[in-house]
């Protein structure tokens, strides 16, 4: 449909996690007016679920040179050095500002912030809040920042449907569809000089994911219909320890944090032996790939749907060597008291029980390519966190690297981009696919993605899924909704996906092929960029 309304605003940014929000509150004093739309509210993307917390070189005797050692180590030679360098660098400054901001992190009597460990990390450097609902505290202090600020205006439950280009292919202005917001329902275009897209992941690409729903891979599809390069798309984390609620559950399913092994906890099978002895130096915390294909592995072996996630011995010794709560929840009540809810909610008590647990697919560590400043190809489009493919994580990110990237690389857009807001132009293209996928293809869509370009891969499994996937192309939707528009998103992500898994003939990180088992760094080194620009590589 032709658009309905119009309006405009310097700057559009497309979501509203730590990403989206720390561009905004630091654009708004520099540009006339910054409009932010989320599909949702503005609390329901990924940051709000974050658990373990953020990484940063922030404790006594840390350094950024060994947060970098760790996060390179983790991108298994596939990262942006620089961006690293970068990462590490200006990180603690950027948790500081967000301290400074009203976020509040957990600290020890002295008010000096705790900071606990997760997989590939050498050092206690995670900061966390409310014990394990890190995220929900910082999407907390970002949204009310963002309600003093009258300079920016918020659109809510408006799904960012295309980009509109300028002669120059360089933005002109974004499509929205509005869901009920009056004046401004339905499709709208917003004129603008610059889009930030801040939109998130993938994860229901895929049928089981610690994601939310709203988490279907609008940006980057956004952005390969309008000539962005994508990368590393092929990198999709699965996170070892996803509580498993059986063969049925799909959709966002419940995290059982790592720092919940950062304090204690170890992985079993179902004969009570630990799964991670032997694998690897760092036991239950070796970088998360590492973890996630024990287990998968194992499961496989023993032909089991899930391992064992054994965190009853948590508390068992308290300060100065004291028992402090065996067997009772005091300690699980203080440090995991989302993960103790979630888990009791589900008939288990994480306190006498063992979890049970399965990889899930958890973060796109690829997205949208940027450059260090967070310019992706198309001029005047930035993209900032997990739609970003920054380079800083590689073939497989390191724990709590996530949070910190969204922060440090808005804070790097915002100090570019009201230098280079492009001249108001007149859009000449519209990138709206025609065809519109029905919605009702979805769960199939998710299936074929999870069986064959899941944890592990194999070209006849993703050649199937190709063709699966193209079939499902044909099916056209009978409504123009959000519905549609999603399934038509999950399906040019999905079909993505899967050529650059097909394309990528080792293995390396998270992205595992059962054909090509050896990590090959004489074809493979460093970053290959899939150019998508029809979904086609
Ligand atoms: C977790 O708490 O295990 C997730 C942290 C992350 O994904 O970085």
């Amino acid at each position: 449909p032709e658009p309905g309304w119009s309006t405009r605003s310097d700057v559009v940014i497309i979501g509203s996690g730590i990403a989206g929000l720390t561009a905004a509150l630091l654009l708004k004093d520099h540009v006339d007016k910054v409009l932010v739309v989320t599909k949702d509210v503005l609390a329901a993307g990924s940051t709000q679920w974050a658990q373990g917390g953020i990484a940063a070189a922030l404790g006594p005797g840390d350094t950024p040179e060994e947060h970098e050692v760790d996060t390179l180590v983790a991108g298994a030679g596939a990262c942006d050095p620089d961006a690293v360098r970068i990462l590490v660098n200006e990180g603690p400054e950027a948790v500081r500002e967000l301290i400074a901001l009203g976020t509040n992190f957990d600290h020890d009597a002295d008010g000096v912030i705790s900071l606990t460990r997760e997989g590939g990390h050498h050092r206690d450097r995670i900061a966390h809040a409310g014990g394990d609902a890190t995220g929900a505290e910082i999407q907390r202090a970002l949204i009310e920042a963002v309600a003093a600020a009258p300079e920016i205006e918020v659109v809510q439950h408006a799904l960012a449907v295309d980009l509109l280009l300028a002669e120059d292919g360089g933005v002109a202005g974004v499509t929205l569809h509005v869901m009920g917001e009056g004046q401004r329902d339905g499709v709208g275009a917003v004129h603008c000089r610059a889009v930030v897209l801040a939109s998130g992941g993938l994860g229901q690409v895929f049928s089981q994911t610690t994601n939310p729903s709203v988490s279907t891979g609008d940006g980057m599809a956004l952005a390969l219909r309008a000539g962005a390069t994508l990368r590393d798309l092929e990198f999709v984390q699965f996170h070892p320890t996803v509580m498993y609620l059986g063969p049925e559950s799909h959709g966002q399913q419940p995290l059982i944090s790592e720092a919940v092994r950062g304090e204690g906890a170890f992985l079993v099978d179902f004969e009570g032996n630990r799964l991670m002895k032997g694998v690897h130096p760092l036991e239950d915390l070796a970088p998360r790939d590492v973890v996630a294909k024990a287990i998968m592995r194992r499961m496989l072996d023993t032909d089991q749907p899930h391992m064992w996630l054994d965190a009853t011995h948590l508390g068992e010794v308290g300060e100065g060597g004291a028992a402090s709560g065996a067997g009772t929840s005091s300690f699980w009540e203080k440090r995991f008291p989302t993960i103790l809810a979630t888990a009791r909610s589900h008939g288990v008590d994480p306190v006498t029980q063992l979890i049970p647990v399965a990889p899930a697919c958890h973060y796109a560590s690829g997205g949208v390519r940027t450059d260090l400043q967070g310019r992706s190809d198309v001029p005047g489009l930035y993209a900032t966190g997990e739609v970003a493919s920054s380079g800083v994580h590689g073939a497989n990110r390191l724990a709590s690297n996530s949070l910190l990237e969204g922060l440090v690389f808005s804070r790097r857009i915002a100090a570019v981009l009201p230098a280079e807001l492009r001249p108001w132009s007149a859009p000449v293209e519209d990138q709206r696919p025609e065809d519109l996928v029905s919605g009702d293809v979805r769960a199939e869509l998710q299936e074929v993605m999870t069986s064959r370009v899941g944890v592990l891969r194999h070209a006849t499994g993703l050649s199937d899924a190709t063709a699966l996937l193209d079939k499902l192309a044909g099916t056209p939707a009978e409504l123009v909704d959000v519905q549609s528009w999603e399934t038509t998103n999950l399906l040019t992500i999905g079909a993505a996906l899967a050529a650059a898994a097909t394309l990528r003939e080792e293995t390396r990180g998270s992205h595992w092929r059962e054909d090509f088992p050896e990590r090959d760094d004489a074809t493979w080194a460093g970053h290959f960029d899939a150019v998508m620009v029809d979904g086609s590589t």
